[in-house]
């Protein structure tokens, strides 16, 4: 088989009219809409809308629509029970977030429906259940009472508000609305494919979910986020960022929140993150902005990085970003889950509107011609 592609690099395997990535020069558009603009206008409920209706909904639309979103952020009483019996150690939540999900279709007496029409009202129920469950067990694993949605705040200061106890400034809803539009939708990424990969063999919605999230909780995908926090927090002090680096190269180390299978060049969701992570962090003060702004600095003027057309991805800034919200940093992958569900369920409906079973083909690498062993003659 000569022309396998490792990684499946490069390789296109299907039509999409939800988002293009073109990766040399850096571009994104959103079904149509150049990501730079969406990052200026859209709110996240209208990103959703697009990405499920195939265009922009005009007001009373957006109303109804989100009105829709605010009803279904309940959770039924057995997923509530399930993050109650939680073990509020060694539980990562996105462990927490796989399981939650894939238990809101039980006891749904349509979850293994998958008409266009069912697909869109779980879609809308899991985009709309999903913070309610992060913040739950968050609240939960830290021995406080969980609180219940408020219909009065739209989908990011309403996470805030279950998360913190307290209604977000108006600064911190921009910030977290401007975060979960950036990370909406990005092509054929790997957990988007694993979505689809399921969907294809006709299996339901919250199943093509819940593969999605266990594929985005890895640390090459949507958990460098996480590990990029992790890294300033070794780093430590803005001082720290170059002897740092020079050492992590040094030893070989990836360094993360940079590096992008697609873009050999900056990603263009990075420049709105750094700028809403800079203007929240002169609010609050935090190190982590000026830690990350350095190490940048340093690592653009190494030509390993550069002559591999390396350079900051959308995980960089949404560490300090994330963590300026008071979100703890093992939550990162979660919120990011808060995000790509709108793109997944949007992939998920096309998929399911084109079908055809995702099977590619392995070269096989080992012997052909062993002798089968009786087991007590085997060493
Ligand atoms: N730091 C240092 N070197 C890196 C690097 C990084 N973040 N990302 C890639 N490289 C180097 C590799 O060591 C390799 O070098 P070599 O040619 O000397 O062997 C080369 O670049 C190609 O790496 P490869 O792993 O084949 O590229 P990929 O397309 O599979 O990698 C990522 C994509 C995202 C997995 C990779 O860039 C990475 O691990 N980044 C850090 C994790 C991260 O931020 N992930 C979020 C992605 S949005």
């Amino acid at each position: 088989m000569a022309d396998m592609k490792s990684g499946l690099e490069g390789v296109v395997v299907a039509q999409t009219r939800m988002s293009k990535v073109v990766g040399d020069v850096g571009q994104l558009i959103y079904a149509g809409y150049d990501i730079h603009d969406v990052a200026e206008h859209a709110s996240f409920e209208e990103v959703a809308y697009l990405f499920w209706y195939c265009c922009l909904p005009n007001q009373r639309q957006l109303a109804s629509f989100e009105d829709n979103l605010e009803t279904r952020r309940g959770i039924p009483f057995h997923v509530m029970d399930l993050i109650r019996a939680t073990p509020t150690v060694q539980s990562h939540p996105m462990s927490v977030l796989r399981t939650a999900v894939s238990a809101l279709a039980l006891g749904d007496p349509g979850s293994n429906d998958i008409s266009q029409a069912s697909n869109l009202r779980r879609s809308a129920d899991l985009t709309a259940k999903i913070p309610t469950i992060i913040a739950a067990h968050d609240r939960h694993r830290k021995g406080l009472e969980t609180l219940g949605p408020r219909d009065d705040l739209n989908h990011a200061s309403n996470f805030l508000y279950m998360l913190h106890g307290r209604v977000p400034s108006e600064a911190e809803t921009r910030a977290l609305n401007l975060y979960l539009v950036l990370l909406a939708d990005h092509g054929f990424n790997s957990s988007t494919f694993s979505a689809r990969v399921t969907a294809a063999t006709q299996s339901d919605i919250f199943s093509a979910v819940t593969s999605a999230i266990g594929t985005l909780k890895g640390p090459a995908h949507g958990g460098a986020t996480e590990t990029t926090m992790e890294q300033l927090s070794d780093i430590g002090d803005v001082e720290n960022a170059e002897a740092w680096y020079t050492q992590a190269r040094a030893e070989g180390r990836r360094i993360f929140g940079m590096g992008h299978r697609v873009y050999n060049t900056e990603d263009p969701r990075a420049r709105h993150l750094r700028q809403a992570a800079t203007e929240l962090g002169d609010v609050t003060e935090s190190k982590w902005i000026k830690i990350a702004e350095r190490l940048e600095e340093v690592a653009k003027q190494d030509p390993y990085l550069t002559d591999r057309g390396i350079y900051i991805n959308v995980d960089y800034y949404a560490a300090p970003l994330l963590n300026a919200l008071g979100i703890e940093p093992d939550l990162f992958t979660t919120v990011f889950t808060m995000s790509r569900i709108v793109g997944w369920t949007g992939h998920l409906i096309e998929q399911y509107a084109d079908n055809r079973l995702i099977r590619p083909r392995s070269e096989y690498a080992g012997a052909t011609d062993l002798k089968w062993e009786p087991i007590e003659q085997r060493g």
